[in-house]
């Protein structure tokens, strides 16, 4: 596949791994029992959510939700939809959405208000990428791979109109 522009690595694989290592082996420690559910946000999470899955050392179920936020390319409109609800039930779970980034937290905030709703034990949020710079809702974050500047990124399975999500380093594009 060509690619029309080239990528500069802002986060290294290397870096990446070691990161969500970290956070699984954290996910696990917080979650000693109980039925543990790690809920991806399609698409962008999708390898962040296999390496994360694989990171965590206690038996616990994959689901996915499917989200669209309206916008362009690079911005979020702030009306975001389920595309695609949960198929199983998350009661009485403790319950880990997902996240690829928080950008402006207006995703995050609907998904968490949602989610409330279904009686899960308890919902928390992991986010591999937290951009503060541009938060309109504050989001509380409960675990975090890393805080970035205010730079559009992509790779490990973010896009840019559907493209790079493969890259497996987090880049930025040059213009
Ligand atoms: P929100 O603005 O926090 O609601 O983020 C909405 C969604 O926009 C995220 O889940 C990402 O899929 C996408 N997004 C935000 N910033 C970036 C970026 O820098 N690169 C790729 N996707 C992004």
């Amino acid at each position: 596949m060509t690619q029309a522009t080239a990528p500069r690595v802002l986060i290294d694989r290397e870096r990446i791994r070691e990161r969500v290592l970290a956070l699984g082996r954290q996910i696990a420690l917080d979650h000693p029992d109980g039925e543990l559910v790690i809920l991806g946000v399609l698409k962008g999470s999708f390898m962040f959510l296999a390496d994360l899955a694989r990171a965590i050392d206690r038996p616990l179920r994959v689901e996915f939700l499917g989200v669209q936020s309206y916008g362009n390319a690079k911005t979020s409109s702030g009306a975001v939809q389920i595309t695609l609800d949960l198929t199983n039930p998350i009661d009485n779970a403790d319950v880990i959405v997902v996240e690829d980034i928080v950008d402006t937290g207006l995703t995050a905030q609907f998904l968490m208000q949602q989610l409330a709703a279904r009686q899960a034990r308890s919902v928390k949020l992991c986010s591999l990428l937290h951009k503060p710079a541009r938060a309109v809702q504050p989001v509380q974050i409960d675990y975090l791979g890393f805080t970035i500047d205010d730079v559009f990124v992509v790779g490990y399975g973010l896009d840019y109109a559907q493209k790079y999500r493969n890259l497996p380093d987090i880049c930025v594009i040059e213009s």
